[in-house]
């Protein structure tokens, strides 16, 4: 019988162990048939190491939607992480996870009134709003809520801009809104903003920031008491990419419109920085066709693997993120041939990547694809009844000796595990 890994199954191993020679290794019996990403969990762990070098005084807020895995949620925070949620179902994962109510930010500006209710139960404090309708609703479920007004602020390049579907309008909208908000005696406890995921201009950042000191100023204009400035997410997070520049300008920025004796409380709502690298998605070829041009004579290989645009493949293409495959076979031995690479399903427009020159593949070889942490299976679905692929995780030994926390925890999920 053909094995299926299991979720949040740990594997110790050595230093020198990689997530590709983790796969070559444990796909070389020729038992393991499903796809499975591998988690390197000291991936997560060094950025956020990196994280509190570069950006100390902001407190992140990971947005669980990028990536749901519980080892994830877990090693976050136990650095200190808070959570954005994006729904009841987000909150309730990271409270199952003994992690306090405190700790979240309910960041979806559009809710649901039993979404917002289950929050205000449960502690969930920090909550963010665009729009009139909403702030109706939070007066209503969670009048106690501290509220962030976010605002549009997009940055000029980045794969998926926020601006179409959320934030107001600092000029036209939001005086409105914080004199809305005053009126029906809520909290406005500062402003938020999200330039957009992938965000290719730092310095959208500091636009953003000055966005939110000039309501700042408004707001005590008002008699507010604004004291949280949330700078979203948007850092980057595949192998070699840097948030030096982002960081210093964002730092330079605080610096400047918001210096200590303002008293306000940084945040942000990292997704894709802290997992994109941490993961490597393993694939099968399970079936393999070749073509040959009529007129030319010359050869395609088509590659069918075992997970697909309507799986962990399906948000790559919006973000239009580059794919990194990886054949694990060895190279010398096998010419390089032009071919295609398609998913499992019935669809014909399941094709993950349309013409590369790879080595040549046969039924039985593995392909890794590096980079495939954020949005990958959390947008995937079953359609043609294909499972959403499962997780390892891999600890190295020497890394033990500063994780006690999360190994306690991983030694409880192994003990209700077996
Ligand atoms: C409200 C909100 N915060 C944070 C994020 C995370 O963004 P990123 O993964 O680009 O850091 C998103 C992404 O959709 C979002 O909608």
């Amino acid at each position: 019988m053909k094995h299926n890994c299991k979720e949040d199954q740990i594997h110790f191993v050595d230093d020198d162990v990689d997530p590709i020679n983790f796969i070559r290794n444990f796909t070389k019996t020729g038992i393991q048939e499903q796809p499975f990403f591998v988690f390197e969990v000291e991936d997560v762990i060094n950025k956020c190491l990196e994280w509190k070098e570069k950006l100390s005084r902001i407190t992140p807020y990971y947005a669980v939607k990028c990536n749901t895995n519980a080892m994830v949620l877990k090693v976050l925070s136990n650095f200190g992480a808070g959570f954005d949620c994006s729904s009841k179902e987000e909150i309730e994962q990271v409270l199952s996870l003994n992690i306090d109510g405190s700790r979240i930010i309910f960041a979806n500006t559009i809710k649901q009134p039993s979404h917002i209710s289950y929050a205000s139960e449960n502690g969930v404090q920090l909550i963010t709003v665009d729009n009139e309708s909403e702030l109706y609703k939070i007066k209503a479920q969670h009048p106690n809520a501290k509220v962030l007004l976010r605002i549009r602020s997009d940055a000029m390049v980045s794969s998926h801009k926020m601006g179409i579907k959320f934030g107001s309008d600092v000029d036209s909208e939001c005086p409105i809104l914080l004199r809305l908000a005053q009126t029906l005696g809520l909290d406005v406890a500062g402003i938020a903003f999200h330039v957009g995921s992938v965000c290719g201009e730092a310095e959208a950042y500091r636009r953003g920031i000055i966005l939110a000191d000039g309501l700042f100023n408004l707001g005590k204009s008002m008699g507010l008491n604004m004291r949280i400035l949330d700078i979203g997410g948007g850092f980057k997070g595949v192998k070699g990419s840097s948030i030096d520049e982002m960081a210093k300008i964002i730092n330079d920025a605080l610096d400047e419109y918001f210096p200590p004796e303002r008293n306000v409380m940084f945040i942000a709502e990292p997704g894709r920085y802290f997992v994109a690298s941490a993961f490597t998605l393993a694939t099968l070829v399970y079936s393999k066709r070749v073509i040959t041009d009529g007129t030319t004579n010359s050869l395609s290989h088509m590659y069918y693997i075992n997970e697909g645009i309507y799986g962990s493949f399906n948000p790559i293409r919006d973000y239009a993120a580059r794919l990194y495959p990886i054949p694990l076979v060895d190279k010398e031995s096998r010419k390089n041939v032009s071919c295609s690479i398609w998913g499992p399903t019935c669809n014909a427009r399941d094709c993950i990547i349309e013409k590369i020159e790879f080595p040549e593949l046969n039924v039985g070889d593995w392909i890794a694809f590096e980079n495939m942490g954020s949005y990958t299976f959390t947008g995937a679905c079953n359609f043609n009844g294909f499972p959403i692929t499962r997780t390892v995780s891999i600890l190295k030994k020497s890394s033990k000796t500063h994780l006690k926390n999360i190994l306690d925890w991983i030694e409880e999920q192994a003990t209700s595990n077996n």
